[in-house]
């Protein structure tokens, strides 16, 4: 992957990014840590094997950090990954609230339990996080040297959070519901210097959406909906993190930036209306 750019502009800080044993998560680990920062690389249970392939990922890049298993839905397992991160570093500095799942259905076909395992996950999971770090945040205040903000936190929402999506009713509210969760954190917490941002990734080629890009027919169909015509990548997500995480983006708090090749633009009005 390569790490072009890079100036250390989160030398010295320590990251928390959630479901970073892949996809999105995994390059934003990685993009931050050959940025200075020390990485928590989080995965919800099962194999560890994506999570410390994150890790060597991170070392290639001369990078450090630590993997630690939670299930973000899961108040203990929260809790405890960040009595561990604390232990281990000494605070948290940015907190990227990536970890996120599909389980697609039709409306009438969707049980409660799909239901239910998508909010948990994609909404309350970014609120579990978000109020641990806070907490962290609060008590360490400003520090100078490291950052001009008190904590970053950094929600991964979507297109749907503006793009209505059929067949896919949970996670489209799921993602609704992060971006008014985001800015009613900012509105809250900008007084305490701490800045709340969202991105809203378009199709990024990651095992989420395999089905929409790995065939010829499916990518042509894909292609309609991004006026840039390409396929974004992980690390077109890494970057921008690493840019709402920085002090370059010190006055910005409480805007969701849509990383999606123009998706978000009506790109079937470019020809119709
Ligand atoms: C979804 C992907 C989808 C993309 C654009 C993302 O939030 O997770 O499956 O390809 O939005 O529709």
């Amino acid at each position: 992957m390569p790490q072009d750019g890079c100036a250390n502009r989160l030398k010295g800080q320590v990251a928390i990014i959630t479901g970073s044993s892949s996809g999105i998560g995994k390059a934003v680990a990685i993009q931050m840590a050959a940025e200075g920062a020390s990485v928590v690389v989080n995965y919800p249970g099962g194999s560890p094997s994506g999570a410390e392939e994150t890790i060597a990922g991170i070392n290639a890049e001369g990078g450090k950090g630590i993997v630690i298993k939670a299930d973000v839905s899961n108040e203990d397992e929260v809790k405890a990954m960040f009595a561990k991160t604390i232990e281990t570093y000494g605070t948290v500095d940015i907190l990227v609230n990536n970890a996120g799942l599909q389980k697609d259905a039709a409306l009438v076909d969707m049980t409660l339990a799909q239901w239910k395992f998508v909010i948990d996950v994609n909404l309350t999971g970014q609120f579990l996080c978000a109020r641990e770090a806070v907490k962290e945040f609060l008590r360490r205040g400003v520090v100078p040297e490291r950052s001009r903000a008190a904590g970053k936190i950094i929600c991964m929402s979507s297109v749907h959070e503006v793009i209505p999506w059929a067949g896919h009713c949970n996670y489209a509210a799921s993602k609704g519901g992060v971006m008014l969760l985001m800015k009613s954190m900012a509105q809250e917490l900008a007084p305490k210097k701490i800045r709340v941002n969202s991105i809203g990734p378009g199709a990024i080629k990651t095992p989420i959406n395999t089905a929409a890009w790995d065939t010829p027919e499916a990518l042509k169909e894909l292609l309609k909906l991004i006026p840039y015509e390409r396929v974004g990548e992980p690390i077109d997500i890494g970057r921008a993190a690493v840019w709402l995480a920085s002090d370059e983006s010190d006055y910005v708090t409480g805007t969701t930036l849509f990383v999606d090749g123009g998706m978000t633009l009506y790109p079937g009005f470019a020809t119709g209306g």
